[in-house]
């Protein structure tokens, strides 16, 4: 008989919840519950978590220690991947899962591969959640995933795929040669089945990805796919780091303004992948990584030209429809020329120190 594990996710209602969800539930040995912020409980999401055999626990990530240990009770692992604006509310949780015995907490990564240390944002507000779990000694596992391919592929001249993407997606960096790692979405919660259950895993970084491609890579394949010509614009690296620049001055608020740090997160993703090649599974051995090819090599992924066709016949799943922001993007389809001025209003920005770090590994 199998030994059920009872896992406490943080995030089930958002896309990579959603995707451990059905990842767990399809595993058949998890007992598999959320933790739902009061504010949410009347979502019609939480009724379906419910009816799929998901428990419902509702706390506040700020409620007191007593009642986040309270809400961890008989939980062997936490799993999160909670909103990129929230990652430091992860560390009371982290603090009360210590004093409820939690054996093993899956911290919100769940990003592309990229040193620690002023290149993304994002992923050093993820490192303080880490440093935070790794001084508690807590037993941890980092997961990171790649680019979804739901988010990797161009947008096409006819409209017809756009039901399917958050953003257009029209820039190819610099020459579009830079090799980048793609995971499909749903096969998130498939690599999170094997990974919190793993000896191996413990207390490691995981690089959990399905191909490696490049960009023109990726461009060619959906001209295949789709028989549509799609133009190549090509966007030249200092151009990528004059946004990364524009963008870190004008985010340097808080709390936090998603209208400002929208563009911070697309730049510094690019820089990351597109320019600096940080993105591939090379690097994330360099950086400690263990990856999911070495560690599970009969795991079978989503194709992604099966996954682009279904994008083009019109039945693939959209990601974050529904949501205002997504709304917002939509509406900037196709692209102009205006939304390029917004990160670059002719203001030159002084090279500093750090901005030699923005420029390629090699
Ligand atoms: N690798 C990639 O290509 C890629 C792409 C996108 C995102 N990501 C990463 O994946 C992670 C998850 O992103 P996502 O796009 O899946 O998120 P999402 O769809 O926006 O979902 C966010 C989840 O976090 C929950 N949440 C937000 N604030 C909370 C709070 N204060 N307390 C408790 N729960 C809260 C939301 O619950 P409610 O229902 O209560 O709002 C929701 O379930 C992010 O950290 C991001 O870095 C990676």
């Amino acid at each position: 008989m199998t030994t059920r594990t009872r896992v406490l996710l943080v995030g089930a209602t958002g896309e990579t919840g959603s995707s451990i969800v059905d990842g767990l539930l399809e595993a058949g040995h998890f007992d598999v519950a959320a933790l739902i912020r009061p504010r949410s409980m009347i979502k019609p999401a939480i009724a379906t978590l419910r009816e799929r055999g998901v428990e419902i626990r509702s706390c506040d990530l700020q409620a007191s220690e007593e009642d986040l240990v309270q809400a961890l009770k008989n939980i062997d692992v936490v799993v999160s991947s909670i909103a990129p604006s929230e990652q430091e509310s992860q560390i009371p949780l982290a603090k009360a899962a210590k004093k409820a015995g939690v054996k093993r907490f899956v911290p919100c990564g769940f990003i592309t591969v990229a040193p620690p240390g002023g290149i993304m944002w994002l992923r050093d507000e993820k490192e303080k959640v880490y440093n935070h779990i790794k001084q508690l000694y807590l037993p941890y596992t980092i997961v990171d995933v790649g680019w979804w391919y739901q988010l990797s592929y161009p947008r096409l001249a006819s409209g017809k795929i756009d039901y399917a993407m958050t953003i257009a997606n029209d820039e190819i960096i610099g020459d579009g040669t830079a090799p980048t790692a793609l995971t499909d979405l749903r096969d998130i919660g498939r690599y999170i089945a094997r990974i919190i259950v793993d000896d191996r895993t413990l207390n490691k970084m995981v690089f959990a990805y399905n191909i490696v491609m490049t960009q023109n890579q990726i461009y060619d394949l959906l001209e295949e796919v789709s028989g549509e010509k799609i133009e190549r614009n090509h966007v030249h690296e200092e151009t990528i780091v004059h946004r990364v620049l524009a963008a870190r001055q004008s985010s340097e608020t808080y709390p936090f303004d998603p209208l400002k740090f929208i563009p911070r997160y697309i730049a510094e993703y690019q820089l990351s992948w597109g320019i600096r090649g940080d993105n591939n599974p090379e690097y994330a051995k360099y950086l400690g990584y263990l990856t999911s090819k070495d560690l599970y090599p009969d795991f079978k992924h989503s194709d992604f030209k099966e996954y682009l066709e279904m994008v083009c016949q019109g039945t693939a799943k959209g990601i974050y429809t529904g949501r205002i922001a997504s709304k917002a993007q939509q509406r900037s389809f196709p692209r102009t020329e205006s939304s390029d001025s917004l990160f670059s209003r002719g203001r030159t920005f002084p090279r500093t120190e750090s901005s030699d770090s923005l420029f390629g590994r090699v």
